[in-house]
């Protein structure tokens, strides 16, 4: 599908529904899988990727009930295999367009007797998967990948030794897979970051009665196994990198005005709008409450004239790696030049976002240089509408429509259907907020 864009001829406003978080959703079915019991789940995003990692828990053994469908979500009954553990599948487990679905549960596998093999969309079969296959080796499970280190994978779990992992790469994926492979491994299973990853799975196995170490100063998390979590009731709140796509038009549409409510602002996930406000932006929080694990608040954004240029050093990426192509896209109306370091991690995620910004930015007309983990954007820029491919990346996307909307001329996002892994309900929410948009 492609979608049209015209020039935002007014101010984006009003209240915009956000979906929930899709980290979050993927592991809350994930732990509820692995748990005794029944949990219930409600505000479970509903999106291609979870439905991955529905069919793939589901394959694994867990009775899931969808109990209702609403525009804030699913509610879920998932029955868990707890201490019998998974089944093994006659089939591969088909992961879609989802890393999160394929690496959390190659690592939950591991720890179990069981051999299963993982599969993915063209883009996931690119992603390196050696990441989790080495550490997951170190612990004793045997794990055999296409060359190259991508899927298609088979796991041959069991017998697994806890480990002290460090981590080359802030990820929690990694983190989150050596994780759950240590809830089956004898003794303690430490994952050590370079960096601060989104702390979802540490906030989350608690309240499935898992004990969680973390030691801030070190950016060290251990499990201590075995250890069979139990059932739970959890709500998920929206997705703040949803949400940053609405913050950032916002931000560059002159005149708007949005809020969404009920956003997670957890800090491992907020980077967006530290960045933000240093670029001039209004962006406030209002009336922070508790939800199940998360802080949640009501998001403000506003027009509040030009931005300018900034630097985003590499510290601050891991807090803001799924929002790097919006704010690349924010920086085009900045005054200066705004660098981004340490991005290296954009050429892995489902396209290489890297490259996938420098050309997309330049087929809008943007003065834009990249080198291997760097990309500078000069601003401000008065952007052309042109016609750009997605490649297939939902966030590329949804990036593009933005763009759009500050384009002179129309915009035709191509492959623009890639919105359904993570806010399938993309163009209706900005059709709500007076945006021109047109699926074609
Ligand atoms: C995710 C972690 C991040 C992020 C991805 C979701 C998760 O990936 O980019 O969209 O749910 O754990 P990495 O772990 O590869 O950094």
């Amino acid at each position: 599908m492609d979608v049209r864009v015209w020039t935002a001829a007014s101010p984006l406003s009003g209240r915009v529904r956000i979906p929930s978080d899709k980290s979050m959703s993927h592991r809350a079915v994930i732990f509820a899988a692995a748990a005794d019991g029944v949990s219930h789940l409600r505000c479970v995003l509903d999106s291609a990727d979870v439905r991955s990692t529905l069919d793939a828990v589901s394959a694994l053994g867990a009775a899931v009930s969808i109990l209702d469908v609403t525009a804030d979500g699913l509610t879920l009954e998932v029955a868990g295999w707890g201490a019998r553990g998974p089944l093994e599948p006659k089939a591969p487990i088909g992961c879609g367009n989802s890393g999160t679905t394929a690496r959390l549960l190659m690592g939950l596998v591991a720890g179990w007797p069981v051999e299963v093999a993982f599969t993915g969309d063209a883009s996931l079969s690119t992603r390196p998967m050696l990441r989790i296959a080495e550490p997951l080796r170190a612990m004793g499970a045997r794990i055999e990948t296409a060359e190259g280190g991508t899927l298609p994978a088979r796991v041959k779990g069991g017998g697994l030794a806890g480990i002290e992992y460090l981590s080359p790469v802030a990820s929690a994926q990694v983190k989150s897979a050596v994780l759950l492979a240590g809830l089956r491994a004898r003794g303690r299973t430490s994952v050590t970051e370079p960096a601060r990853s989104r702390d979802h799975t540490e906030r989350m196995l608690p309240a499935f009665g898992v004990p969680v170490e973390t030691e801030p100063e070190s950016l060290r998390v251990s499990v201590a196994g075995p250890s069979v979590p139990s059932s739970c009731e959890l709500c998920i709140p929206s997705d703040p990198s949803s949400a940053a796509f609405f913050v950032v038009a916002a931000a560059i549409v002159a005149g708007s005005r949005i809020h969404a409510a009920r956003v997670s602002l957890n800090p491992t996930r907020a980077g967006f709008v530290r960045v933000l406000r240093r670029m001039g932006a209004r962006v406030l929080e209002e009336g922070f409450e508790s939800l199940g694990t998360e802080d949640v608040a009501t998001l403000h954004a506003e027009h509040a004239g030009a931005l300018r240029a900034t630097v985003v050093g590499a510290d601050e990426v891991p807090g803001l790696i799924d929002e790097l192509p919006v704010l690349a896209l924010a920086a085009t109306q900045a005054a200066g030049t705004t660098r981004f370091e340490g991005i290296g991690e954009l050429r892995v995620k489902e396209s290489d976002r890297l490259e996938a910004i420098r050309a997309g930015l330049a087929e809008f007309g943007a003065a834009v240089r990249a080198g291997d983990d760097w990309l500078e954007v000069d601003g401000p820029a008065s952007l052309q509408g042109c016609r750009v491919s997605s490649l297939g990346d939902h966030r590329m996307a949804m990036t593009w429509m933005i763009a759009g909307l500050v384009a002179e001329g129309e915009t035709i996002v191509r492959d623009a259907e890639a919105v359904s892994v993570s806010f399938p309900s993309f163009t209706d929410r900005l059709r709500e907020l007076g945006a021109g948009v047109e699926a074609l």
